[in-house]
């Protein structure tokens, strides 16, 4: 049974009990102290088996965006038995109820110790990810590397997704997080699999400058990077071409992967497309061969202005059940 503790008392009995079963991991004093101690102020959740505590977790609330996952202690005899997950799942429900947006936890570099490698195993398993931040918290030499995990879920990242043309700010956009957002975009659907749709990352300075200054009127001009849509307008079978439609199911990923890792974009093409076909002169700086034409640009980067929602139709005006109009 899982239950949510908020008597300070109890928190630090529980944690005392927990950590002092655990003197492997937490066989330094000082330190499983200050756990206990911390433990007492922050979200709590213990496990019981026959009223005796097996477990507890404890929640770290930080900042704004992130919650910690501060402490989580599972009494050897009670491991492999889901009581971790347990715990896990009841504090990743408080921390979607309170509106944080990601959930990290802290914990020693894989490959450093084998317990620890067991231990970031079971976070891989509750879909955190690694995150190559290494911070030196314990030491040099056991450098704390951060495990995160979004705690959005892909239906409110389509409802938080809107087209946002203000300033960006100028942080440049990890390699990494573009290299996400673009295999989202190459994951898309495409008719008969021909992945007509390919992309340019650019994240070059010079290069942004120069695709920015042919875009008149100006548009994303703050951006930090952009990533370029190309398609090659190939028949899927017969004289059918889904190429626009693939190029669309890969847009709209790449936006929801943008918002999903806390950035903002718009789809520009209309823009680029128009009859100055400035989408021919970005495909010259990039040199793009012949054969695909460059349809759209993804500004990225993080807002620095505030995010609009347009006034959209009703649901009732869009949609019907079993005929036109049924309600
Ligand atoms: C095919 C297509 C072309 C678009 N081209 C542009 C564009 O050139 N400039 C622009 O500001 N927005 C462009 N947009 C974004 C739309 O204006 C935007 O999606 C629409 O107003 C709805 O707003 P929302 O994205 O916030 O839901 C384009 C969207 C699509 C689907």
């Amino acid at each position: 049974m899982i239950r949510f503790i908020e008597d300070p008392n109890e928190r630090r009995n529980i944690s005392r009990e927990i950590l002092e079963a655990l003197t492997e991991w937490f066989e330094v004093e000082e330190s499983r102290e200050q756990y206990i101690r911390e433990s007492a102020d922050q979200p709590f959740w213990a496990a019981f088996e026959n009223d005796k505590p097996a477990g507890f977790l404890c929640l770290n609330e930080t900042g704004r965006e992130t919650v910690e996952l501060a402490v989580m202690g599972v009494r050897k005899e009670n491991h492999r038995n889901g009581i971790g997950r347990q715990l896990f799942e009841a504090a990743k429900t408080y921390a979607v109820n309170e509106g944080y947006s990601f959930m990290q936890v802290k914990t020693v570099r894989s490959g450093m110790y084998e317990d620890y490698d067991i231990t970031n195993e079971f976070y891989k398993s509750l879909g955190f990810k690694e995150l190559e931040v290494i911070e030196v918290i314990w030491g040099e030499e056991n450098p704390c590397q951060i495990y995160v995990m979004s705690l959005k879920n892909v239906l409110d990242t389509i409802s938080a997704r809107h087209s946002y043309r203000g300033k960006f700010s100028s942080d440049p956009v990890p390699r990494k997080d573009l290299e996400t957002i673009a295999l989202a975009g190459i994951n898309a659907p495409s008719g008969c699999n021909k992945q007509t749709t390919e992309l340019v990352i650019i994240d070059d300075p010079d290069v942004l400058n120069n695709v920015k200054s042919l875009i008149d009127p100006p548009v994303a001009q703050s951006a930090p990077a952009m990533i370029v849509v190309l398609t090659r307008r190939i028949n899927a079978y017969r004289d059918k071409c889904f190429a626009t439609q693939d190029y669309s199911a890969a847009i709209e990923n790449m936006l929801l992967a943008i918002v999903e890792l806390g950035y903002q974009s718009c789809w520009y093409e209309g823009h680029i497309t128009d009859d100055d076909r400035i989408c021919d002169k970005i495909a010259g700086v990039l040199g793009v061969p012949e054969g695909y034409d460059v349809v759209c640009i993804l500004p990225v980067g993080k807002a620095l202005d505030e995010i609009k929602a347009p006034a959209k139709k009703t649901y009732e005006e869009r949609v019907s059940f079993n005929h036109f109009g049924g309600k």
